[in-house]
């Protein structure tokens, strides 16, 4: 692993924190997969073993924990849209205690920065008691996890040093759109995405949501330099991603702040909602655009003071900041970054160690 390591990789350079230098990497990390996943012929690709297994599988179970379990979220419907493969994603603690009922031909699939996350190696060192096949996906070869299972894929994200995850989410993200637009192809489904053209045109959205960071600062600073708590409300892909930018947020920040479904807001939720409560919604998915709209105006009614983030051509007057459009399954790629910067900044003037948060690892090998 050191061998593969350039130092640039692993210095700051001008960047005050690796979290900064890890988010403004992420456009580069996606190219690098493309590149990294392609054939001879220029087409997408993967080990043909691991094509076969994920061929042969009748349902997938994913299995992580904190980012790569929201990451795992949003993999559920890449597989299950292009790949029509049914999908469960797991928290490695809860499933090694309470395994569901597993189907006759399961794949289990591991994601893990690290490779080394105890809870995770624990469920796999169960299945693999069991004679079920696994795959990891991690950024780190000849990791536990990526030795003990039968295949890898590899993030190719270079060294992640930050505790807080940013660019291995966006790489998790975009290998397992690989990995669903391959096997949408081999199990001869068009998946009708060309995801290496996708993903070039997310790298490129991804450089231009970057160059706005001035903006992030600023709605960090005029929604979050006194709050309390925060929320994060979306619907379908937006609401996995809603969990990782709350996520983001408490870890570095120790801002108590949530993601919810918006839908479940009249269901419990919104009765935190006080004047002034910063609420951010994501607002990518046009399926759902009306909902959205319509779970803002409830908070709003409630006192909220909401942080809209919307896309190109679902935009309405109002929204916060409006994202390049990309493809609709690839919306967490680009929305999840002003969470990132939010977070960032957030915690930045908040004088906390953005790095190094209290009370976390980077790597926990303890269950
Ligand atoms: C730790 C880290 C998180 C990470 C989680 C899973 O709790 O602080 O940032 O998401 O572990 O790590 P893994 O290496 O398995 O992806």
């Amino acid at each position: 692993f050191t061998a593969q390591l350039d130092a640039s990789d692993i210095e700051k350079g001008t960047y005050p924190h690796y979290m900064l230098k890890e988010i403004e990497e992420q456009p580069l990390v996606i190219r690098k997969i493309i590149q990294a996943y392609r054939n001879e012929r220029g087409e997408l690709a993967v080990d043909p073993e691991i094509q076969r297994a994920l061929h042969e599988a009748d349902r997938i179970y994913i299995i992580a924990c904190g980012t790569s379990y929201h990451a795992g979220l949003v993999g559920k419907h890449y597989l299950e849209k292009l790949a029509k493969i049914p999908v469960e994603v797991h928290l490695s603690s809860e499933f090694a205690y309470q395994m569901p009922l597993i189907s006759e031909k399961p794949l289990f699939i591991f994601i893990s920065q690290s490779g080394e996350t105890a809870d995770s190696r624990a469920v796999l060192v169960k299945v693999k008691e069991l004679g079920y096949p696994a795959l990891t996906i991690t950024n780190v070869p000849g990791s536990t996890l990526s030795r003990e299972a039968d295949y890898t894929l590899l993030l190719h994200a270079g060294p992640e040093i930050a505790v807080a995850s940013t660019k291995a989410y966006t790489a998790q993200l975009a290998v397992l759109a690989v990995l669903a637009e391959v096997i949408a192809k081999s199990r001869s489904r068009q998946s009708g995405v060309d995801m290496a053209r996708e993903l070039g045109i997310v790298a490129n959205a991804m450089e231009t949501v970057c160059g706005s960071k001035d903006e992030f600062e600023q709605i960090a600073r005029e929604y979050l330099d006194s709050a309390q708590n925060a929320f994060f409300i979306g619907r379908t892909l937006d609401y996995a991603v809603c969990l990782e930018g709350a996520l983001k947020l408490k870890e570095i920040s120790y801002i108590h702040a949530e993601g919810f479904a918006a839908g479940e807001l009249k269901h419990g939720p919104i009765a935190l909602i006080e004047d002034g409560t910063p609420v951010f919604a994501l607002a990518t998915q046009a399926r759902v655009n009306l909902n959205i709209r319509g779970n803002v105006k409830e908070v709003v009614a409630r006192g909220a003071n909401p942080c809209i983030i919307s896309m190109d051509g679902l935009a309405q007057d109002g929204d916060r900041f409006i994202l390049p459009e990309v493809h609709p399954l690839l919306t967490p790629l680009i929305s999840v970054i002003p969470l990132q910067y939010i977070a960032y900044y957030a915690a930045l003037h908040r004088g906390c160690d953005v790095d190094k948060p209290r009370n976390l690892a980077k790597s926990v090998t303890v269950e």
